[in-house]
């Protein structure tokens, strides 16, 4: 089992979105995944996902059942195989508390987006309604690039 943690600051827009994205289209594309998101800030913690990311996510079918704010904790490092930030800043704490022991991935989720040269999914708190669907779309293209890579893992040469 491919177990994957998505990580934006807050975990109650960007983390969680791509938590409900990928848990779909893992299930569609048939792998076995455990996903879960987490904030580096523990500012909303216990809190659901943001009413208006449900409402823009449940608008292309993605659901939030169940999903509740927590922040990110070094004992996540033991916990999952992909931790998988939305921006430059929030990949900084992971890299910063990374144990030497950690052997999984630790990146920023568009990077798996071949198709687009954007690094970072902006912070839509602060924004309207079209900060929230930009978030979808670079994270569709995120977890579909994410998806081909679980499928596929780049093969090493064999010398
Ligand atoms: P998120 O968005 O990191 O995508 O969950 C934010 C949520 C809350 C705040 C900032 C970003 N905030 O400043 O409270």
């Amino acid at each position: 089992m491919t177990k994957v943690l998505f990580i934006c600051l807050g975990n109650i827009c960007r983390s969680p979105t791509a938590e409900a994205v990928f848990r779909q289209r893992a299930a569609y594309a048939g792998l076995d995944t455990m996903a879960d998101s987490a904030g580096t800030s523990g500012w909303h913690k216990g809190q659901p996902p943001d009413s208006r990311a449900i409402e823009h996510g449940l608008r292309r079918g993605y659901r939030f059942e169940g999903q509740t704010a927590r922040q990110f904790e070094n004992l996540d490092y033991g916990r999952f195989d992909y931790i998988l930030a939305m921006d430059e800043k929030n990949l900084a704490v992971l890299r910063a508390n990374m144990p030497d022991t950690f052997s999984g991935v630790i990146g920023l989720l568009l990077d798996f987006d071949q198709q687009n040269d954007v690094r970072e999914v902006p912070d839509p708190y602060y924004s309207g309604p079209d900060g929230f669907e930009r978030v979808l779309d670079l994270i569709e293209g995120g977890v579909d690039g994410l998806i081909k890579h679980i499928k596929a893992p780049v093969k090493k040469a064999n010398f």
